[in-house]
């Protein structure tokens, strides 16, 4: 009787105090984009503020969200050579692995993980191994263990397979085990949806399917079940983190997983989202720094326990 909910936002002293949800430096994981060759730093069109980096650029560039105080850093790996047997993928020398190889021996306490998937360096462009246009499961999965062992040997802490291959969870904590890497993680791409966000990415990892599209291996944006199911198979599986991809649309599943599963709940904030406020911002139609804070303050407050976001640097220098 006579609750007045405004007594709780009087004063902003008390309006802190009642706060039930936070944003903290160790919320966020941090992508970045590397390629060959050497002074490389291109800016990337569709996502102003995010670049391409050569392997020694990427090392300033590491240091710099080091001293930030960011925990941990998602590479992808970008290639010039499309080669459908994704040799550079698998390469101990590849650009991945000689990045976490650089990034481990400098900063051996931040956490690196890795994408594992060959859309970046297949000529088609698709997630897997194709035979009469269609992405074929099973003959995917050595692939994807390879990389992933190969990233493992490197040195990276968790492998983040997003191929959304069935069974590739297995399939790779199996190649891990067998290979003695028995403390290397899986950060699983569980709830990975057939989404229209991931434009600006695939422009940065010139990873655009070159034929159809991947509805037929990533999730129908309508369905929640099915994620559920996808959540499930990977813990099953040996998951060590189940994610969430996109965040924002998907704040609804970000819940459900957090209230379905004992493992962390990792949530992507994409690019297309990122990309969205830049150019509003730009525009000056909206606050970018503000929307920033929303933004990743909604996909907390829906359960995800860590961000992965382009916004890391920023979002961490408004916490400061
Ligand atoms: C690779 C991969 C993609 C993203 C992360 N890993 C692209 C895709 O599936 O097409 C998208 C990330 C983003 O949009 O920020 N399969």
């Amino acid at each position: 009787m006579n609750l007045r909910p405004r007594r709780l936002r009087k004063s902003s002293y008390i309006r802190s105090l009642c706060k039930e949800n936070t944003l903290t430096s160790s919320d966020f994981i941090f992508p970045l984009f590397v390629r060959k060759g050497e002074g490389i730093k291109e800016e990337i069109s569709s996502m102003p503020g995010q670049f391409r980096y050569s392997v020694d650029t990427l090392l300033e560039e590491v240091d710099v969200i080091y001293k930030l105080g960011i925990k941990a850093v998602l590479i992808f790996g970008l290639s010039d050579v499309k080669d459908d047997n994704c040799k550079e993928a698998l390469d101990d020398n590849g650009i991945v692995q000689e990045s976490v190889k650089r990034i481990k021996k400098k900063y051996p306490e931040l956490c690196v993980m890795t994408d594992v998937c060959v859309c970046a360096y297949t000529s088609h462009g698709h997630c897997g191994i194709i035979h009469d246009k269609y992405v074929e499961n099973d003959a995917t999965l050595g692939l994807l263990s390879g990389m992933a062992v190969s990233h493992a040997r490197a040195g990276a802490d968790f492998v983040a397979p997003s191929a959304m291959m069935d069974f590739q969870v297995a399939a790779i904590r199996e190649g891990l085990d067998e290979c003695g890497f028995k403390t290397t993680g899986i950060l699983a791409y569980s709830a990975k949806y057939y989404s229209s966000f991931y434009g600006p990415f695939r422009d940065a990892a010139n990873s655009s399917p070159q034929f159809g599209d991947r509805a037929s291996y990533q999730m129908d944006p309508a369905n929640v079940k099915e994620a559920i199911k996808e959540m499930d198979l990977d813990v099953n599986e040996g998951a060590d983190m189940i994610m969430v991809k996109p965040a924002l649309s998907y704040l609804d599943i970000i819940r459900e997983a957090q209230q379905g599963f004992d493992v962390p709940i990792v949530a992507y904030n994409v690019s297309g989202t990122y990309s969205m406020i830049k150019a509003a911002a730009k525009q000056g139609w909206i606050n970018e720094t503000a929307c920033m804070m929303e933004m990743l303050l909604s996909i907390k407050r829906a359960g995800a326990n860590m961000i992965i976001t382009y916004f890391a640097k920023d979002a961490i220098k408004q916490l400061n």
